[in-house]
């Protein structure tokens, strides 16, 4: 093994604008990140560094001065990442707190806190955590990340549409777009500059700083409503599926490269793995899935909602693919958490917009895929203390579901619940109660609550009792909104389906 150092060259500027992170927590570590990125807006992609690899070093520490170091060692930030490095953590004490920093060259960045998870199985009491999705830069400032980093949590969950390929409308006031981020993003350049965007900002940088994350992606994070190898509507050469398979390429480096994932998450060509578990002692099981890259295109056309779609039923229809619902359903059966939370992307609650019998429902989400959701609701309902709980992102709204185990038959029983996070940004200031909330929630009596404005939601856990509190901002046009709960639900133990705090 070659012990030789890549130095940094002197005239690098601030290497760590992008931030630093944690993630996947496990009891016995974390994976660390950082990106390399003096000039993150560089219209190459590569943030301003040279062509040469460089050193980067890490330490962990029990207290933020780093007086009583645990572990420390070196990464290479090497062109071919990007410059990102992804130093996985093990041999730390679990269920504590724990601070890190990296160094390049003679800089040193700024101080993460990261916590392990419980042991297996081990006794705990309760766990705080937020979950988010949907940060279009354009549409408006991530304020709510200002608010989450202020919170005590123990964990954030990212649902995914952490980019936008396409910058639409620029609604954020103040702000302006540089020119290599006009078009949309088609190769790694194009999406390495969306997460720069991102990443550059402070809100987003603090609430990494702060807590470990977990994350997967959606559509946006390559295409809109894309479906395994076929594209959603936007650049016409791509829908040839060899062609979306590259994109789907520089897509997932691009997303590996600026997250804190661990190397089982690193691409492999257009195929990454995502669908995985994090446990936290005996409270809580989180399992990622991953909708969109096994899955059966959207049925009778895009993803848009449609009346009288037969196709919606077919049992050959997956969302999931067969091996990742075989793993999910052993997984959820097999598993002796209190609570079973299934990280997801779009809806599974039945969300008809026909205010009248007929069915206009989205092929999208769920309700697209009706054979998976029995499946899935179906061992929920098989378990003897079925508490799954479905955290979901997508809508760019709150709401609150029971979840049935078949739709399709009346007074079917509830046997879970979902909660959707409204967006960080998308959608821009967004409102409280709009017309298409009252004729969503008039249509569908097992929605409970929604609400367009937008936030995060936290979630508060214990052997008892699940509690999601709704965090929500006034506007995101412009920066400094503050923060209110607008409603909060919680869930019993035993007892599927939530009720109003
Ligand atoms: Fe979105």
């Amino acid at each position: 093994m070659s012990s030789a150092r890549f130095p940094a060259p002197r005239t690098l500027g601030d290497p760590f604008s992008l931030g630093i992170a944690s993630g996947e927590p496990t009891p016995d570590g974390v994976v660390l990140w950082t990106r390399l990125a003096p000039d993150p807006l560089a219209p190459d992609g590569y943030g301003g560094m040279p062509i040469n690899p460089v050193t980067v070093d890490y330490e962990v520490a029990e207290d933020e001065r780093f007086a009583k170091v645990v572990a420390r060692g070196s990464a290479v930030a090497t062109r071919a990442l990007g410059h990102s490095v992804h130093p996985e953590i093990a041999g730390l004490a679990p269920d504590r707190w724990y601070y890190y920093r990296f160094r390049a060259g003679s800089t040193i960045s700024p101080v993460g806190r990261t916590r392990t998870a419980p042991a297996a199985g081990s006794p705990t009491a309760r766990m705080r955590f937020a979950f988010a999705s949907c940060q279009s830069w354009s549409s408006g400032y991530y304020t709510a990340y200002e608010h989450l980093s202020a919170e005590d949590l123990d964990l954030v969950v990212h649902l995914g549409d952490y980019i936008y390929e396409s910058s639409w409308v620029l609604a954020r006031r103040g702000a302006s777009l540089p020119p290599q981020l006009e078009d949309e993003a088609v190769n790694l350049t194009g999406y390495r500059l969306r997460y720069a965007q991102a990443k550059a900002e402070i809100p987003l940088q603090a609430a990494h700083a702060r807590f470990p994350w977990l994350v997967t992606f959606d559509d946006h994070e390559v295409d809109n409503n894309w479906a395994a190898d076929r594209p959603g509507l936007g650049v016409d050469v791509y829908r040839l599926p060899p062609l979306f398979r590259r994109r789907k390429a520089a897509a997932f480096q691009a997303m590996y490269e600026h997250q804190p994932m661990r190397l089982a998450q690193l691409p492999v060509g257009p195929s990454v793995h995502l669908h995985r578990r994090y446990g936290f002692g005996d409270l809580a099981e989180f399992t990622m899935i991953d909708t969109r890259q096994y899955r059966t295109p959207q049925a009778c056309g895009d993803g848009s909602a449609v009346l009288d779609c037969a196709d919606r039923y077919a049992a050959d229809r997956t969302i999931l693919g067969a091996a990742q619902r075989d793993w999910l359903v052993d997984g959820l059966a097999g598993s002796p958490a209190r609570w079973q939370v299934l990280g997801n992307q779009v809806a599974m609650a039945q969300s008809d917009y026909d205010p009248g019998p007929a069915l206009l429902l989205g092929t999208d989400a769920w309700d697209g895929y009706i054979a998976d959701r029995n499946t899935v609701l179906g061992t929920a309902a098989d378990r003897a203390a079925g508490n799954l709980v479905v955290i979901t992102g997508d809508r760019h709204e709150n709401y609150v579901a029971d979840l049935r185990r078949d739709y399709t038959v009346s007074e079917s029983p509830v046997v879970a619940t979902e909660f959707t996070g409204t967006s960080i940004s998308t959608g821009g200031d967004g409102a409280d109660v709009t017309d298409g909330g009252r004729a969503l929630l008039a249509a569908n009596p097992d929605i409970k609550f929604h609400n367009r404005q937008r936030g995060y939601a936290r979630v508060e856990l214990d052997h008892r009792q699940w509690r999601t509190d709704f965090r929500v901002v006034p506007y995101v046009t412009r920066p400094g909104a503050p923060i209110t709960t607008r409603a909060s639900f919680v869930v019993q133990d035993g007892v599927p389906g939530a009720v109003e705090a």
